[in-house]
């Protein structure tokens, strides 16, 4: 084992935590044994309706395993990843050995302290471009951890991508099953529920952009949500498509830690993602844009990128609530 103490190990897994989850369901738990962080998926936080394969839950747990890994790449530590390392036990998302000690990269220093810092954005953009050059970064920092980052530049293709999440939400708006997902996860101003999306982490009334990408409807119409008038909250910014050449469990996994990856390098130049997953929800709305926009790779992710005009609260379970005994 390198020089990690118990302590340190906790500390990891505190960041692990403010990984970003779908409906912030945070569907994990942690255990230590020994030298190793044992990462688990929580499929009782698993979206029945939304996300029936886990799909959407494999990915959270992949941004929380590179939250992992870059919190004991911080220690001065080397993470020995064995990602699903038993097939009867699929659950099981990673085990994490603490291998040796070596020096601390800055660019791992600069990561680690992202993490508890980015947050989701869900609202317009300010009129300020994401740099070419950093949207290089985020495509050569996604294609590191296995995954592929395309910034949609075609119009027409940004349409689709905005009339499909328009059409995904309103007809989960009207589908009982994922209307009480939303009553489970979206909280009421003032809860004290430490997951779930909170009232204050969207504003009440987004500025439309164009093309305007809907919102899921945590509010549900009861007119949560923060208050502050939002007036240069008014661009789209860039939306861009994360993929993978394959879309099995360990895909879904690498996705996350690719999504992770780009959200933390995108947050330490002061950029935010928006997260439009609900056309991903229906297969076939996911296989046509796979076949009309990403052939011959799976969609993972639909995100809009760009400044945001103030950050939201971020709320996460304790640490005894996510770590349990190995
Ligand atoms: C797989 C996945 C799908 C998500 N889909 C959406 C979405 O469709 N709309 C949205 O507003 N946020 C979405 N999010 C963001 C989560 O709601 C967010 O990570 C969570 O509430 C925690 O907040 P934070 O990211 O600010 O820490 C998604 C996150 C993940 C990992």
């Amino acid at each position: 084992m390198g020089r990690c103490t118990r302590d340190d190990l906790e500390a990891v897994v505190e960041a692990a935590a403010w990984a970003p989850s779908v409906h912030n369901s945070q569907p994990w738990s942690f255990a230590l044994d020994e030298d190793e962080i044992i990462l688990r998926a929580d499929t009782d936080r698993r979206l029945r309706a939304a996300d029936p394969e886990g799909r959407e839950l494999l990915l959270s747990c992949g941004a929380a395993l590179f939250n992992v890994r870059t919190a004991i790449r911080a220690t001065g530590c080397e993470p020995l990843v064995r990602m699903l390392p038993d097939p009867d036990r699929p659950a099981l998302v990673a085990r994490v050995r603490i291998g040796p000690a070596g020096a601390v990269e800055e660019e791992t220093k600069m990561l680690r302290e992202e993490i508890p810092r980015r947050r989701t954005h869900r609202a317009g953009f300010i009129p300020r471009p994401v740099p070419p050059r950093l949207l290089d970064l985020l495509v050569k920092e996604a294609e590191r951890e296995g995954a592929r980052l395309t910034p949609v530049r075609s119009v027409g293709a940004v349409r689709v991508l905005a009339a499909l999440t328009s059409a995904a939400q309103d007809v989960q708006a009207q589908d009982r099953s994922f209307s009480l997902e939303m009553i489970r996860w979206g909280r009421p101003p003032g809860s004290r529920h430490r997951d779930g999306v909170p009232a204050d982490a969207y504003p009440q009334q987004a500025r439309r952009t164009y093309p305007h990408f809907a919102q899921r409807d945590y509010a549900r119409g009861q007119g949560w949500g923060d208050r502050g008038d939002q007036p240069m909250a008014t661009q789209t910014g860039v939306v861009a498509l994360l993929t993978t050449g394959g879309d099995t469990r360990a895909d879904w996994i690498q996705a996350g830690q690719a999504l992770q990856a780009v959200l933390l390098h995108a947050s330490a130049y002061g950029v935010c993602a928006a997260f439009h997953t609900q056309l991903l929800e229906f297969r076939h709305l996911r296989d046509f844009v796979r076949e009309e926009l990403c052939s011959p790779e799976f969609p993972q992710m639909v995100m809009r990128l760009g400044y945001p005009v103030r950050h939201t609260r971020g709320v996460r379970r304790t640490l005894p609530d996510v770590l349990e005994q190995a």
